[in-house]
């Protein structure tokens, strides 16, 4: 390719399409360059000046792009794709959103279904008109102890790292599981060091000698800072911080305005999603929100489109191909009619046109799902009351109740609760609920039925089978009754999240794939997922995102107290807890 590129700079050779009439945005030399002109041949740019019309040829497409603004397209460096929607789905949307690569972590997908999973991933993503690079998984086990995620095995490992569009590993949880030298994260480590591998970090909490000796292993970056120190601590020893605003965090606030009023080196600083809800990519966007609240924050937009596209593909180690528009990048461009709004009018993906006039101009292909992949809800049984009993004798018993702070953080507590019939009960006068954790992944019958305090709404049951990163099923229940026709539920859908009340479903948004993921078209899965939190919080949930509470409840990197299927553990001293006393 670079004999005709050059020859097509030289006029020697014509080029496919011209833009002309650009006002470019330089993230090379940190200026917008007004009438400008870039001549494309195949996927890559050729010429990038005043005047390209020594390209033009009687075959070459001029379009004449009226001085609107035209920047490299936009990266999220780190994004989970294997939540709530298809990856055809999360392209066709990010597309519009101007975000033209994606890298990501499909950490779940394994977690159901092993490396068969995330090479199903990777085959989805394959011929999409977007970008995606992928990360092998390297958060699972995310606790070797109590985990029992699916992982992928060395050898898979070795496999997936060959695939094509496969770069290194991705977010390594378990910071002890470093510093302590975990033999099995060192040999990981090792092998993708050896390989040339990019390792992503996740340093949440570690700071001074154990943050050293983290990179020190070979990790450089981390999307985990949640603030201006974080962010400084870790760019001080090197690593590239992934700013992350997406629908997990949305930690740009107590980030940019410092990095501004400090006049901090942006050059290692990039965004991130971490995932986004469906509701969050409709609403806000992707990278494109965070460049917008980066400017709100009083940021130059040529620093936040830097830090959008140069800096994450030089991260990447793709810096001569993608990031910026110049001679013999990736022809990936965006174009705004109004710069402001950065909704792109066009978009360009290696040459070709993608958007026009803000909409999708190519054939998404359909999107090919094997019966497998939707046959993963594997509870061996069908679900009865029985299941869902504590047993105990006398009329009362002092039992342990994970008590939610918010969705996601909880801590130990203690109730007195009634027991009818040798069950122990909820109790809508307490706020006590019972919460079950259900073995889905490899049908052995195994569950853990415990207490939950605080979530306060009058459901029956609520139930899912997404949940990080153990994905257990999970059923939240004032009664016996509702649970199990909760479980049943979503052994019928093969996953998903639903909500019921007397026997009857009250809401339901089904995720056949893997458990994880909708065949829904956005739009209607945003139908489904906000009806899930509405219709809980209509009943008098305390929390404004009650589906977050199942998907959090067995995540065992947050403190205080978690569930499996294999017991209820307190996360800080690494032991199970007793669900009843004496
Ligand atoms: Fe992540």
């Amino acid at each position: 390719m670079i004999s005709p590129l050059n020859e097509v700079a030289m006029g020697e050779k014509k080029s496919d399409i011209v833009l002309k009439n650009c006002k470019l945005v330089n993230v090379y030399s940190r200026e917008v360059m007004p009438q400008m002109q870039i001549a494309i041949l195949k996927d890559r740019i050729a010429y990038v000046g005043k005047d390209a019309s020594h390209t033009i040829g009687k075959n070459t497409a001029v379009i004449d792009l009226e001085e609107k603004f035209v920047t490299p397209g936009f990266a999220d460096s780190h994004i989970h794709i294997d939540q709530y929607i298809l990856p055809s789905e999360l392209a066709k949307h990010s597309l519009l959103c101007g975000t033209t690569t994606l890298f990501s972590d499909p950490i779940d997908i394994v977690s159901v279904c092993g490396y068969k999973g995330f090479r199903e991933f990777v085959k989805m993503t394959e011929n999409l008109p977007i970008r995606v690079f992928h990360m092998v998984p390297g958060g699972l086990p995310v606790d070797r102890k109590f985990s029992h995620a699916r992982t992928i095995s060395k050898t898979e490992q070795k496999k997936a790292f060959e695939l094509e569009n496969v770069l290194g590993m991705g977010e390594v949880f378990s910071w002890t599981k470093v510093t302590t030298r975990d033999p099995s994260t060192i040999q990981n480590l090792r092998y993708m060091l050896e390989n040339d591998g990019i390792i992503n970090g996740h340093t949440a909490g570690a700071s001074d000698k154990k943050l050293n000796a983290y990179i020190a292993s070979g990790i450089f970056s981390c999307h985990e800072p949640i603030d201006y120190d974080q962010v400084m601590e870790r760019l001080r020893l090197g690593m590239w911080v992934m700013m992350r605003e997406g629908s997990i965090r949305r930690d740009l606030d107590k980030i940019i305005p410092n990095v501004l009023s400090q006049k901090t080196y942006f050059d290692r600083l990039m965004f991130c999603t971490d995932g986004v809800t469906p509701k969050d990519l409709l609403e806000f966007g992707m990278i494109d929100h965070c460049i917008k609240k980066s400017v709100s924050m009083g940021m130059e937009l040529i620093d936040a489109i830097t830090i959008a596209s140069r800096n994450c593909f030089e991260y990447y180690r793709m810096g001569k191909d993608l990031g910026g528009i110049a001679p013999g990048k990736l022809a990936d461009i965006l174009v705004f009619d109004d710069i402001n709004k950065l909704k792109p009018d066009k978009v360009f993906v290696g040459g070709r046109l993608v958007v026009a006039h803000g909409r999708l101009v190519f054939k998404n292909p359909k999107p090919t799902i094997p019966k497998w992949i939707t046959k993963t809800v594997r509870t061996g049984r069908k679900f009865a009351e029985n299941d869902f009993i504590v047993k105990s004798g006398g009329s009362s018993v002092q039992a342990l109740v994970i008590k939610l702070d918010t969705e996601i953080i909880t801590r130990k507590d203690q109730e007195e609760l009634h027991v009818k019939d040798g069950n122990v009960t909820a109790s809508l006068d307490k706020d006590v609920w019972k919460v079950a954790a259900i073995d889905r992944t490899y049908g052995t019958r195994k569950q853990c039925v415990a207490f939950l305090k605080t979530f306060g709404g009058n459901i029956g049951a609520f139930g899912c089978t997404q949940s990080f990163h153990e994905n257990d099923l999970m059923i939240i229940g004032s009664n016996e009754k509702d649970m199990a026709f909760v479980a049943n539920e979503l052994v019928k859908t093969q996953g998903g999240m639903v909500a019921a009340k007397d026997g009857k479903t009250i809401c339901k948004f089904e995720m056949p794939v893997a458990g994880l993921v909708s065949k829904l078209p956005l739009e209607e899965a945003v139908t489904r997922y906000n009806e899930i939190d509405e219709k809980i919080a209509e009943t008098g949930c305390k929390f404004k995102q009650p589906h977050l509470i199942p998907l959090f409840l067995p995540f065992l990197a947050l403190p205080e107290v978690r569930i499996l299927y294999t017991g209820v553990i307190d996360v800080k001293n690494r032991t199970y807890l007793k669900v009843l006393n004496g």
